[in-house]
């Protein structure tokens, strides 16, 4: 009793010093002037979503994307509507409230016990943007709408067949007309990002069952042998627990398990500091052993580890990286990591403002003074390209797929900093978008984005709506009405409210 008395005192004092010498915990900056031609960018965004969305009803629904050279519709994500609901959270955010009203109507009515397609159901996809669209929606409108709380609760029974008897790793697929996991390998981003959406659901639907299952992966995967402190292979084999290869990277693969251990840590104000202490000491390890700048520019870049070799090589993907990082160094009150994002996000943004349509590319290669390795042979013009520009685009990566990394990266900049270059960036490329992705119908992933009149490919992602745009408009709207440090963003851009920040997340602090 005594020695409990005397553990409570100590840890009253120390919680008073840490209030009293910093608020840590806020992320926005508290001088945002949102500059006065705000709301013509705000129209911008907007027509940009209605052109786009009024394409996808015309030509795709209720197919999951629109193809927007062939005018037609594919469905990718087992013909759910993909579209509609990963939609949904940023028809809210824009105030669309009749469309989104009879988009949550449709939504409704979706069967989701039944993949229309032959193929299986990914748990992670999913997750991301079906049930964290339906469970952003269903709170964003004040809990108006069940049925975006039903259907989440199906998809999530239908899905949770993939933890196999005691094993803490989901497999990735699931054959929903057998109800049986496809027996597959899986990598640490699907295993990983479960939590944000699993949490939700379990907190309003009173059932813990689904927070233990996404719980007790990222549990699993923390504990696991890895190549750098924090950062476990990309590679994981559900049967087993271990892990596959030794691939280390913040890119495709791994980039949301890393990405959701800081924001569990702050979406649920947990008292266990796992999940901040472990991605702490992620970026702790990045910044000791991944960290490089190239030999031109000095701009900096986080390399992937393959083999235990250094490749230099970045994607656009893995840009999240310095918007998670000024997140999570905000929480932590940590000025080194906070400085570390501005870096690397202006080196990402660098790939925005060296091409010929200010889009940047899906993967490219830098240089730096320990080595060259990127695993493919620039040629001459990519080595001219990299003397001009502190990287070079790899061959085969020169598309941009309508992906919102850099633009996501610029948002959480801009509100942390309040400094109106990343406004005018956000400015900037959603001009690019209207100039070059401008297709027969709506707008167009492109093959090269260092070449104007390249070619259209491919179709029109639904995390076009679910991010690129309610990133974008995010940047333009009164910083108060979806604050930071108000909301937590799942990884594809769908918003959870989030309880007032503790003063300080993790031990290390
Ligand atoms: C949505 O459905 C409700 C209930 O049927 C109906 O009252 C409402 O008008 C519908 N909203 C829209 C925008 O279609
Ligand atoms: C899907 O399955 C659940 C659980 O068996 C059931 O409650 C629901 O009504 C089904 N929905 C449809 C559209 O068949
Ligand atoms: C801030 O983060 C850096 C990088 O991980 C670390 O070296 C440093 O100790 C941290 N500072 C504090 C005060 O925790």
């Amino acid at each position: 009793m005594a020695i409990r008395h005397i553990r409570s005192l100590v840890l009253a004092l120390a919680c008073l010093r840490d209030v009293s010498s910093v608020l840590g915990g806020q992320v926005q900056s508290s001088s945002i002037t949102l500059p006065s031609d705000a709301g013509q960018n705000r129209i911008a965004v907007n027509n940009i979503l209605a052109d786009s969305w009024n394409s996808y009803l015309q030509f795709a629904f209720p197919q999951d994307d629109l193809i927007p050279t062939s005018k037609s519709g594919i469905n990718d994500r087992n013909g759910w509507s993909a579209t509609v609901v990963d939609a949904l959270s940023t028809l809210f955010v824009i105030g669309q409230d009749v469309v989104f009203e009879s988009a949550v109507n449709y939504t409704a009515t979706i069967n989701f016990n039944l993949s229309s397609t032959a193929g299986t159901v990914s748990v992670f996809e999913t997750t991301i943007r079906y049930i964290g669209g339906m469970l952003s929606a269903y709170e964003l409108s004040g809990n108006k709408y069940p049925a975006l709380l039903s259907q989440a609760k199906i998809l999530a029974n239908k899905l949770s067949v993939a933890w196999v008897g005691s094993n803490a790793v989901p497999f990735p697929q699931v054959d929903f007309s057998r109800n049986q996991p496809a027996l597959f390998l899986s990598t640490v981003a699907e295993a990983g990002s479960l939590t944000l959406e699993w949490w939700k659901l379990a907190q309003y639907t009173g059932n813990d069952r689904y927070r233990q299952l996404a719980e007790k992966s990222v549990r699993h995967l923390i504990k696991l042998p890895a190549p750098i402190p924090g950062i476990p292979a990309q590679g994981i084999n559900p049967s087993s627990g271990r892990s596959v290869g030794d691939f280390v990277t913040w890119g495709g693969g791994t980039d949301s398990y890393l990405e959701y251990l800081i924001k569990y840590a702050r979406l649920t104000n947990t008292n266990d500091n796992v999940f901040a202490d472990t991605w702490a000491t992620a970026v702790d390890s990045s910044m000791r052993i991944l960290a490089r700048t190239s030999t031109v520019g000095n701009h900096q870049y986080v390399a992937d580890l393959n083999s235990g070799r250094i490749s230099h090589v970045g994607s656009h993907l893995a840009c999240f990286l310095a918007g998670n990082w000024l997140l999570g160094g905000k929480l932590l009150n940590n000025d080194t990591i906070v400085n570390f994002a501005l870096a690397a996000n202006q080196a990402c943004w660098n790939t925005y403002a060296s091409t010929a349509t200010g889009i940047g590319p899906e993967a490219f290669g830098y240089f730096s003074s320990d080595g060259t390795f990127t695993g493919t042979n620039p040629s001459r013009r990519d080595i001219d390209f990299y003397n001009k520009h502190g990287f070079f685009i790899l061959p085969g990566d020169t598309f941009y797929d309508m992906r919102p990394e850099v633009l996501e990266s610029n948002f959480y900049a801009w509100r942390v900093t309040g400094d109106t270059k990343y406004y005018q960036r956000a400015v900037s490329a959603t001009n690019s978008f209207k100039t070059f992705l401008k297709a027969p119908a709506a707008y167009s992933p492109i093959n090269n984005v260092n070449s104007p009149n390249s070619g259209f490919m491919g179709h029109m992602e639904s995390f076009w709506f679910a991010e690129v745009l309610k990133y974008l408009y995010l940047t333009f709207d009164d910083p108060s009405r979806f604050s930071l440090d108000d909301y937590v963003f799942n990884t594809e851009g769908h918003l959870f409210k989030a309880p007032a920040a503790k003063p300080v997340y993790g031990v290390a602090n």
